[in-house]
């Protein structure tokens, strides 16, 4: 199969400020210099982020860690686990096809695939949740056949059990991943001989089913706001510990685009922020809340946002759906003020209420001071 490009590429990428953090987190791993090492887990955060790899996000992760574009492509394109095109909203589902798999029934779960997703892999399902294509041996064989579905695997299928396992994904639910067949694991079919806690009822699924149904992310896009951003490698003072400071790694940029272009951006944002000045909600004599406080806003973008004039919970709190487009596009976060309901949180904090999120914030931990 040929590796390229999509043919339709969106206009932007960024990182959400969690994943941003991440990503800078993890280029401090590595000595001067060596920053392109971190070049798959940046990419693959940015799948995780977005499903696929698109050419902006290519291009974001190059500029990042001061690639040539050419060299992250090269990457991208070289492993399968990375997605060059648009894959389902809901799970990009991976038929192994190998041997022990397509001798126990792979065929049949891939005509599944064509029947209720799309006839040829690669392809997005007519409502847009589901993509599929087959994949070689995903290691595990004895529990032929299998697929690999968002992060998760799912093991001893029937045609029946996959047809009612996307039915189940398609109305929002997540199937406990792991054998379904009724085998804890990878022990013999006429039953467990030795580690036998499961069949004396002390534990439910196998270890690697009971974390995933524990964490309950197989098919969830990661935005970096999942669990604390750990750099157990950093002292306090944010510097690789045991590194003298002269021999500390470069800062990371702060965002991922060249500065000539948020220069650019932010100027085009200016009528905005006039705009928003002018809300209706008494902005002009707001004083400058702590946006962080916003599920999905952190320190790059609200830096971006006291730019644009916006400074208030109030002000964002009375944008419409054409404010949200507008600021949208200038905040390269294309559909993300929506997805994390800005405008429903503003309402709750400028009242003067809290929310889940901004608890978090308050106690600490969330992001670093600045
Ligand atoms: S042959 Fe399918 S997992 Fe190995």
């Amino acid at each position: 199969m040929l590796r390229r490009l999509h043919s339709e590429q969106p206009e932007s990428f960024a990182f959400t400020e969690g994943n941003l953090a991440w990503a800078e987190g993890q280029m401090t791993k590595y000595p001067e210099g060596r920053q392109a090492s971190a070049v798959i887990p940046l990419l693959w955060r940015a799948q995780e982020q977005e499903g696929w790899l698109s050419k902006p996000a290519i291009e974001a992760v190059a500029d990042m860690l001061g690639m040539a574009y050419i060299r992250v492509l090269e990457v991208a394109s070289f492993y399968f686990m990375f997605q060059l095109q648009p894959v389902g909203s809901v799970a990009h589902i991976q038929i192994c096809g190998t041997l022990s798999c397509m001798i126990c029934g792979a065929e049949d779960l891939m005509e599944v695939c064509k029947d209720k997703i799309a006839p040829t892999p690669h392809t997005v399902s007519a409502d847009g949740k589901f993509s599929w294509e087959e994949v070689e041996c995903l290691g595990a064989c004895t529990n032929a056949p299998m697929a690999q579905i968002g992060k998760d695997y799912y093991e001893d299928m029937t045609t029946e059990g996959f047809a009612q396992l996307l039915d189940d994904l398609a109305a929002g639910k997540v199937p406990a991943p792991g054998p379904m067949n009724g085998r804890f694991a990878s022990e013999p079919l006429s039953g467990l001989t030795t580690l036998k806690d499961y069949e004396s009822g002390k534990t439910k699924y196998n270890a690697s089913a009971q974390l995933a149904t524990d964490l309950g992310d197989t098919v969830k896009r990661i935005d970096g706001t999942e669990v604390p951003l750990t750099t157990p490698w950093l002292n306090d003072a944010g510097e690789v510990a045991g590194q003298e400071a002269a021999e500390k790694p470069p800062a990371a940029p702060a965002t991922p685009k060249p500065a000539a272009k948020q220069a650019e951006e932010a100027k085009k944002a200016a009528p905005k922020a006039k705009k928003a000045e002018e809300a209706p909600q008494g902005a002009e004599e707001a004083s400058a809340d702590d946006l962080k406080q916003l599920k999905g806003v952190g320190p790059a973008l609200e830096k971006k946002l006291h730019a644009a004039g916006v400074t208030s919970f109030a002000q964002i709190a009375a944008w419409g759906a054409d404010d949200i487009t507008e600021m949208d596009d200038k905040l390269s976060f294309k559909g993300r003020i929506e997805r994390d309901g800005w405008v429903d949180q503003a309402k709750t904090l400028a009242s003067g209420e809290e929310t889940e999120f901004s608890k978090k914030v308050a106690k600490g931990g969330v992001y670093d001071e600045d």
